[in-house]
């Protein structure tokens, strides 16, 4: 009904529209007194995860866009090699696991069965398991070493938002615990993250309140045969979402690429008028990779591109480039993925609902797939 939509016409809507307040209640308690970051679960030692010599973050679907994410994050803050994989591909190719490797399982649900058998796999060989998840005592954290809870709230529409904005939350979370333990960021450096984080709602809010041109878009878009996502670092698991978002709302054709692939290959794939949407890095500090994607977004726009510039409140240099420029405000690089991600999922339900697709129930998809 109605009600329970929160006066939104779907669930989708008023998931989107509950993501400040999701960041917020999964950071909530998340820094002791000591200063130090609280997960939910630990049946491991502080020994146990200094020992850590490598990490697997197994997963599927949008959680495996947070997983990519969070290698970026772990890499960078905590200096030991972190590597993502697909869930159901994970046991097959018979990784090098054992009682140092630390394997990270994100599931909204806790109930993806390609996950589980990852996680299981993983335990087979004595590696530690830690669960991100978003469902109090479902079978992921109760067969994980420890847990952190992502505190979104349920869920209802099949398409994850909250959920992966929520695991983002948590991937952080989980890294810097990993780099304090481990005596790589001290706990000033911890706090000044964590603070960072805190101020995403409040960026989230304003950017909510300024969606009416991507809805407008979605209506112009909803005729396309495709559309190309690009994006690099960690613009590029949020160039995959975005394609996934439209795919599975829209059923449209969609691909997302690391805007440096491009000229590989994808680039022959545009068109006149082919939409592109281009997650643009933050300028701040020296802005290489801003200049890259910058650069990409020019040669897709001399080939006929029509250009969707996602890009930092201020970055005047890239309108220049953008058909539509779609402005956010500004994040610390790493956690820009919290307000990026954020039109495009706003784009995918409103494309979706023009062209007169179920958004809250896609066609073939369920809300979590117990089956391998
Ligand atoms: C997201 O919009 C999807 N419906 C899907 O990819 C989902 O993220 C995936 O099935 C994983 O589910 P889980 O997080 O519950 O394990």
């Amino acid at each position: 009904s109605a009600a329970e939509k929160g006066g939104h016409d779907y669930f989708m809507l008023k998931e989107i529209a509950e993501q400040p307040q999701a960041i917020a209640d999964t950071l909530l308690g998340r820094l002791s007194d000591r200063g130090e970051i609280v997960l939910d679960e630990v049946r491991l030692t502080d020994q146990d995860l200094r020992d850590v010599d490598k990490i697997f973050i197994v997963a599927c679907g949008t959680s495996y866009h947070a997983g990519m994410v969070a290698k970026y994050a772990i890499e960078h803050w905590v200096r030991i090699p972190c590597e993502v994989e697909l869930a159901s591909e994970f046991r097959y190719r018979d990784p090098i696991l054992d009682r140092s490797t630390l394997v990270v399982a994100i599931s909204q649900s806790g109930e993806s069965m390609d996950t589980l058998m990852a996680l299981r796999h993983a335990k087979e060989q004595k590696a530690r398991v830690l669960a991100i998840c978003n469902t109090n005592g479902s079978t992921i954290p109760r067969e994980s070493d420890a847990v952190l809870y992502t505190h979104g709230g349920p869920e209802i529409a099949v398409a994850s938002t909250k959920a992966f904005l929520t695991q983002l939350v948590a991937c952080y979370l989980i890294g810097l615990h990993l780099a304090q333990i481990r005596g790589v960021m001290y706990a000033d450096e911890v706090a000044a993250v964590v603070e960072k984080l805190q101020r995403t709602p409040d960026s989230l809010r304003t950017l909510l309140g300024q969606m009416e041109d991507v809805r407008e878009l979605a209506r112009d878009l909803k005729t396309a045969s495709t559309v190309l996502f690009i994006g690099r670092h960690v613009g590029y698991p949020v160039a995959l979402e975005g394609a996934l978002k439209l795919k599975e709302l829209a059923y449209m054709h969609a691909e997302g690429f690391a805007a440096g692939e491009l000229k590989h290959g994808p680039i022959a794939l545009i068109d006149e008028g082919t939409p592109v949407v281009c997650v643009v890095p933050s300028p701040a500090g020296r802005g290489v990779m801003r200049d890259k994607v910058v650069s990409n977004i020019q040669e897709v726009r001399a080939r006929g591109a029509r250009t969707i510039v996602i890009a930092e409140e201020g970055d005047e240099d890239v309108r220049a480039y953008a058909d539509h420029l779609i402005p956010v405000p500004a994040t610390p690089t790493l956690l820009a993925p919290l307000m990026t991600t954020v039109p495009l999922q706003i784009l995918a339900c409103e494309i979706a609902a023009a062209r007169g697709h179920d958004v809250d129930q896609p066609r073939n998809l369920a809300k979590s797939v117990t089956v391998e």
